[in-house]
């Protein structure tokens, strides 16, 4: 059970909260590299509940920093991307990529203080297609980028998506690892007759009780759904959660299915969902969506996604069309004929509207967790008492400074001999799989 205390320290992410201080000692994803010109102009952006702006100066240094300019806080947002820097439009103050000041253009020269004054800027790096910052308190000395596999493969092989969701980050994310969830709100009404024996779902939808195993790890927790797969087979489907914010689904082949999914929180409401994906794996990004084995699509699996244009507002990118405004869209008549057993046309836009529906916050105090919701609970211990450790021992949590932990994490689904116990099963799929970052290496690049 989550009391409403712990509630509160798991969903709070501003400065100065439990979470929020374990998050800002990772690198976080803020945005799209492409979403940042050279010399153009520069983007709100909220992290962490904190208001900041990106941008790109004309040499294509990235900055990210509080959007309020240092001298009398107006917002840098309105400010111009000049040569080496953005200038404030109230007195003309300056400042570069690092925060430093380098002009002060309107105080005599001889009263000129700029050397002693710095806007509030953030560290980045670019990879991945991400432009990544870190907010936390080893500016000066921040750590490597964590290790996920996908960050050791070549930029221009990673696919990169966002799509924001208007609630809280833990109720996003904990879909993400609520495998059970599949078989209903996804393919509720595929019967597993009509699939053909090699379809990845079939399992799936075969069994749709599926038993577990679920154990903390190095890098945070990890679960394996799984079910009998017909004489001495057994179908497994692997997923994690990596701290503080990402997990690995199993909506790919594991042996290829190099992945990692972000739930960045915005704010305490609003959560930036990332994926970035092997573009050479076989996942749920790559391959065809599933159809029946008569070649039929198979109703509300599409994976299109309908976006409103973005906007300058903070919370004004990557907004879906299909919202609470509309009811996510919901087709009473698929639903009750069953073509959709949800109505809701996308997987992506199924699982938004049920954790959007939730509540900006969802009240913890309501619910009533069920064996099948263990990985979660496992999840939010790990999470509480890493932030813990942090705020009361100064103990760094996990992969914060040791980030390797997060190379061996990967999700996907396989079928296996049933005499394996469940962690061999994995680390014999994980030896046999591609490694990306392994080749990458080979090829010196
Ligand atoms: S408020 Fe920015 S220069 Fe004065
Ligand atoms: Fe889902």
């Amino acid at each position: 059970m989550t009391t409403a205390s712990d509630s509160v320290e798991l969903t709070r992410v501003g400065p100065g909260t439990v979470m929020g201080q374990l998050m800002r000692e990772y690198w976080i994803p803020a945005l799209k590299s492409s979403e940042l010109a050279r010399g153009g102009v520069p983007i709100r952006l909220m992290l962490l509940g904190e208001k900041l702006i990106a941008f790109r100066d004309d040499a294509g240094r990235v900055g990210v920093m509080d959007h309020r300019c240092p001298h009398r806080c107006a917002s840098l947002f309105l400010g111009r991307n000049e040569d080496g820097g953005i200038r404030c439009i109230y007195h003309g103050w300056k400042f570069d990529v690092t925060g430093r000041c380098l002009d002060m253009p309107n105080v005599p020269p001889q009263q000129d203080f700029k050397h002693k004054i710095r806007a509030k800027a953030y560290p980045s790096i670019e990879r991945g297609g991400a432009v990544w910052v870190y907010m936390g308190t080893r500016a000066k000395n921040p750590p490597p980028l964590p290790a996920f596999e996908i960050l050791g493969v070549p930029d221009d092989e990673v696919g990169v998506l966002l799509i924001q969701r208007d609630c809280n980050y833990l109720q996003a994310l904990e879909g993400d690892i609520d495998t059970s969830h599949f078989g209903f709100l996804h393919a509720g009404h595929v019967d597993a007759d009509a699939l053909a024996d090699d379809d990845p779902i079939l399992h799936t939808v075969a069994i749709r009780t599926p038993d577990y195993h679920i154990a903390d790890t190095a890098w945070g927790t990890t679960y394996a759904g799984y079910r009998a797969a017909g004489p001495g087979r057994t179908s497994w489907r692997f997923g994690n959660f990596l701290f503080p914010f990402w997990t690995q689904v199993p909506n790919g082949e594991f042996g290829s299915h190099v992945q990692i999914r972000g739930w960045v929180p915005l704010d305490d409401e609003h959560t930036m969902y990332w994926v970035l994906w092997w573009k050479r794996g076989k996942s749920a990004m790559t391959l065809q969506a599933p159809s029946f084995k008569d070649g039929t699509p198979i109703g509300g699996m599409g994976r299109a996604n309908d976006f409103l244009p973005n906007t300058s507002d903070w919370l004004g990118r990557f907004r879906l069309a299909a919202n609470a405004s509309n009811d996510w869209g919901v087709d009473r008549t698929k639903q009750r004929d069953n073509s959709i057993y949800s109505g809701i046309e996308s997987i992506h836009l199924q699982d938004q509207a049920v954790t959007e529906s939730m509540g900006a916050i969802l009240d913890h105090s309501f619910e009533h967790l069920a064996p099948s919701d263990l990985m979660i609970t496992r999840t939010r211990r790990r999470l509480l008492l890493a932030a813990r450790a942090l705020r009361d021992k100064g103990v760094a949590p996990p992969g914060a400074e040791d980030v390797a932990v997060f190379r061996d994490a990967r999700g996907g689904y396989f079928v296996g001999d049933d005499k394996r116990g469940w962690q061999d099963a994995y680390a014999a799929q994980l030896a046999a799989a591609s490694r990306p970052h392994a080749a990458a290496l080979r090829a010196g690049e």
